[in-house]
C-alpha cells in the first residue's frame, strides 16, 4: 500500500470505429445474456424481495435490452458490477452497475441505498442514476458514463498528485458531502475508488452510494460499515453521525498528499485498533514539502472526537481550501498523460 511504482502510466482511452464498436458490443450483448440464462437461480425469496423492490423503487418493469446494450466490464466492486453500455435509441454511452440478486438481504440493501440516494441528490459532482432495471436474475442502475479513472487507480499507476491538484479535488469533494449533508444523505463510503476522476479537468464525479443512509440530526447511526481503511472510530464503536465522512475526507487526504495512508496494519483488527487508539504521525520526512495549511487542514478532520472535527461546511471555509480558486492553476499542464 505504502509504495508509489516510479513513473508514470499512461492510460490511453481506445477509440474503435463506429462499426468495430457496434460488432464488440454484439459479442458481448451474446456472451452476457449466455451467463443470465444459465443460472436461474433467483429463489421464491428473492423474488419476492424483488417485487417489493420494484414497487417502493419505480424500477422499471421493462427488459433493459430493450433499451440499452450491454458492453464489457469496467469495474468490479463489492457488491456489482460496473459495464459500459449504450442507450439504443441515440447510441449514448452511459455505465450499468449490475447487481446478481443471489446474495439476498446484503444486495438488495446496497440497491435500495444507492438508488434512493441518488434519486433524492442532484449535484455537478454527483453521478446521474438514469433508470433501474430488474429481471429474473439481475438489478441494472444505468448511470451517467464517466470519462476518466477512479483515484485509487490513478495514484495507484504511480501518478504522484500536486497538492495544488488535491486542493482542488478536496474542494469538490467537501462542497458535495455538504451538499449531501444539507439533504440528510451520509455516503459512509468515502475513499479513493468512490471518486472518478477527469484527467484534463480534474473534476470529479461521487460515485457508489451502496452504504449510503439518510440521517436524522436526532438519531445517530449505528451500522458499522464502510472500508476499514477509512472508517471513523465513531463507526467502529457502533454509534455516530454524518462526521463519519469527514474522516475519510482527512483520511484520503493525507493518502494523496504523502502516498501513505495514516493508519495502516497487517490485520483488520489491529488497523482499528490503531484508528481508535493511535494519533496520527506526520514525520517530517514526508511532510518538509507539503505547506502547512494542509496538514493543518488534515489535523482538523483527523481527530477521533467527532463533536470537536471540523464539519463539511467549516471546512469549505479552512484557509487551505478557501484561499483561491484553483480550478484553472489546479488543470494548468496537469494532464495526466503529459506528467
Ligand atoms: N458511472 C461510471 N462511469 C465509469 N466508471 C464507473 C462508473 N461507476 C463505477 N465505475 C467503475 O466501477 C468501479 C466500481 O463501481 P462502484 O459503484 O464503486 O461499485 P461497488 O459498489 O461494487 O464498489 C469504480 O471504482 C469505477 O472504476
Ligand atoms: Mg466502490
Amino acid at each position: 500500500m505504502t509504495c508509489k511504482p516510479k513513473g508514470v502510466v499512461i492510460r490511453t482511452i481506445l477509440v474503435t470505429s463506429c462499426t468495430r464498436r457496434k460488432s464488440i458490443r454484439k459479442m458481448f450483448n451474446k456472451s452476457h445474456n449466455k451467463c443470465m440464462m444459465k443460472d436461474k437461480y433467483i429463489t421464491d425469496c428473492a423474488r419476492s424481495f424483488a417485487q417489493n423492490l420494484r414497487k417502493s423503487l419505480n424500477i422499471l418493469e421493462q427488459n433493459i435490452e430493450d433499451h440499452y446494450t450491454i458492453g464489457k466490464v469496467i469495474g468490479i466492486g463489492h457488491y456489482g458490477t460496473v459495464r459500459e453500455g449504450w442507450k439504443l435509441s441515440d447510441d449514448s454511452k452511459v455505465a450499468i452497475k449490475v447487481f446478481e440478486l443471489k446474495t439476498l438481504q446484503k444486495t438488495f440493501k446496497s440497491i435500495c441505498c444507492e438508488v434512493s440516494s441518488l434519486q433524492k441528490a442532484s449535484h455537478n459532482n454527483i453521478i446521474d442514476l438514469h433508470q433501474v432495471f430488474m429481471d429474473e436474475t439481475c438489478c441494472y442502475l444505468v448511470l451517467e458514463y464517466v470519462e476518466g479513472v477512479d483515484l485509487s487507480d490513478l495514484i495507484m499507476d504511480g501518478y504522484e498528485l500536486k497538492e495544488r491538484e488535491v486542493k482542488y479535488i478536496l474542494q469538490q469533494i467537501t462542497s458535495t458531502i455538504n451538499y449531501l449533508h444539507s439533504i440528510h444523505i451520509c455516503h459512509r463510503d468515502i475513499k479513493l475508488d468512490n471518486i472518478m476522476l477527469n484527467t484534463d479537468t480534474f473534476d470529479i464525479k461521487l460515485i457508489d452510494f451502496g452504504f449510503s443512509t439518510n440521517f436524522s440530526e436526532v438519531d445517530h447511526l449505528n451500522c458499522k460499515c464502510g472500508t476499514p481503511y477509512y472508517v471513523a472510530p465513531e463507526v467502529l464503536k457502533g454509534n455516530y453521525g454524518k462526521e463519519c465522512d469527514m474522516w475519510s475526507i482527512g483520511i484520503m487526504a493525507y493518502y494523496m498528499l504523502t502516498g501513505n495512508p495514516p493508519f495502516h496494519s497487517e490485520s483488520d483488527s489491529e488497523l482499528f485498533n490503531s484508528i481508535m487508539k493511535d494519533e496520527v504521525l506526520y514525520p517530517q520526512k514526508v511532510w518538509e514539502s507539503i505547506s502547512p495549511e494542509a496538514k493543518g487542514f488534515i489535523e482538523k478532520l483527523l481527530i477521533k472526537d467527532p463533536s470537536k472535527r471540523m464539519t463539511a461546511e467549516e471546512s469549505l471555509e479552512h484557509p487551505w481550501l478557501s484561499d483561491e480558486d484553483i480550478s484553472s492553476t489546479a488543470r494548468s499542464n496537469t494532464r495526466c498523460g503529459s506528467i
